[in-house]
């Protein structure tokens, strides 16, 4: 049985925020370090000859396991990283529209904003109000923005504030039919959503392997399409790029963005670690009861607060949720309280004029937590 022993997590916080950086289990970090250690060791064997096999391997096994040929796909640090990749290399001109929704995640827009003020691009939001009726009013909601002028469609599979499901097939499948381009902001997908990319079909999509695939913080992919690799820039160009290169790995969208020079790769090479601790644990299976309780949870404490759940349905696959709150403490005192009084660490943050509290169970979460923090919120409403 997994439990928080198998995890580095300080054991005197109840923790209920997987979601913002993830956990690394101990096997995975002990990896991750012997990894730092083997390059320290022989160091130029292991950047002129080990590394650009062992990071292939680690593009095959992510390949794999969330069904995408591993030459789409490249290794990053994060989400940010990634979508200011993509934003750099499309060639968007001030003719062209940008659709975002009200649930993307603060870091992503900001990229938005600063290369809308680059390149000079409209940007267009639509707002979705909680609770989403249903995957159809998301695309009716897209159908009414779109004109001639959209260009991209950005969005979050699984969104930071609100943790809300959007309906990632449904809206490539829509993009694609309007000649648009999707970019699925996955950060919180890999580990807790089944990531199919045949199935999902998107342009872009990245995924921070950090937040519930286990691994080390600063380890994320970028999928793109294949006829949309020769647009993918470099943010900072090196070795990787040009005639001369050095450490090809066969492909120029890989070897371009795969190099940044000297580096530690070590979070990247855990990557077969991550998948095989998903594995060895019958993660799957664990999720299940994570959604269980985040059910209950949501039963329980709607009860207190007197407000409306904030799903029509929870998503069965969803590990994270969200809760409103009666407007009774400014979010930073009821966070500081939350964790010096009760020792509970969960973000509390305020969305359109609602403030929310989002609950992560993570594999090593138990009722027994869960009830703790109820009986907390029970005092504090
Ligand atoms: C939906 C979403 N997108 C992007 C990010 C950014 O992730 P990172 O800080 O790893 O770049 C986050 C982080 O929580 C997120 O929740």
């Amino acid at each position: 049985m997994v439990t928080k022993d198998d995890f580095l997590l300080n054991k005197d916080i109840f923790f209920f925020n997987n979601g913002s950086y993830g956990a690394c289990p101990k096997v995975v970090f002990d990896k991750y370090q012997e990894w730092q250690r083997i390059t320290e060791f022989q160091p130029v064997k292991f950047f002129q000859k080990d590394l650009i096999p062992a990071l292939q391997y680690s593009r095959k096994l992510i390949g794999e396991f969330i069904n995408a040929d591993y030459d789409d796909l490249i290794l990053i640090r994060n989400a940010t990283f990634a979508t200011n990749i993509i934003i750099h290399s499309l060639d968007l001109t001030p003719d062209d529209e940008v659709i975002l929704t009200n649930h993307e995640y603060g870091a992503c827009r900001n990229a938005w904003e600063f290369w809308q003020q680059e390149k000079g691009f409209t940007i267009r939001d639509i707002e979705f109000d909680l609770p989403i009726p249903s995957p159809e009013s998301i695309i009716n909601e897209f159908e009414k923005i779109v004109t001639k002028n959209t260009k991209v469609i950005f969005f979050s599979q699984i969104s930071s504030l609100t943790a809300q499901l959007f309906p990632a097939k449904q809206i490539c499948g829509f993009a694609r039919e309007h000649g648009i381009i999707s970019i699925v902001d996955g950060a919180h997908s890999v580990g807790q959503f089944p990531l199919n990319i045949q199935e999902l079909d998107p342009d872009f999509l990245f995924s921070n392997i950090h937040k519930w695939l286990y691994a080390p913080k600063g380890t994320a992919f970028l999928y793109t399409r294949k006829n949309l690799q020769y647009k993918v820039k470099p943010l900072i160009t090196g070795w990787g790029w040009g005639s001369k290169r050095e450490l090809p790995s066969g492909s120029d969208y890989v070897d371009t963005n795969q190099f940044y020079g000297t580096n530690d790769f070590s979070s990247f090479l855990t990557i077969p670690d991550a998948i095989a601790f998903y594995r060895d644990n019958n993660v799957l299976e664990l999720k299940r009861e994570c959604n269980a309780l985040l059910q209950y949870f949501i039963e329980e404490s709607t009860k207190i607060t007197g407000k409306q759940s904030l799903y029509s349905k929870l998503p069965d696959c969803l590990m994270m949720a969200v809760i409103e709150i009666p407007d009774k403490y400014e979010t930073l005192e009821l966070k500081v309280i939350l964790l010096n009084q009760y020792k509970i660490e969960i973000p509390v943050l305020e969305w359109g004029n609602r403030k929310l509290i989002r609950i992560s169970i993570q594999i090593f979460n138990k009722k027994s937590e869960v009830d703790y923090f109820l009986s907390m919120l029970k005092q504090l409403f």
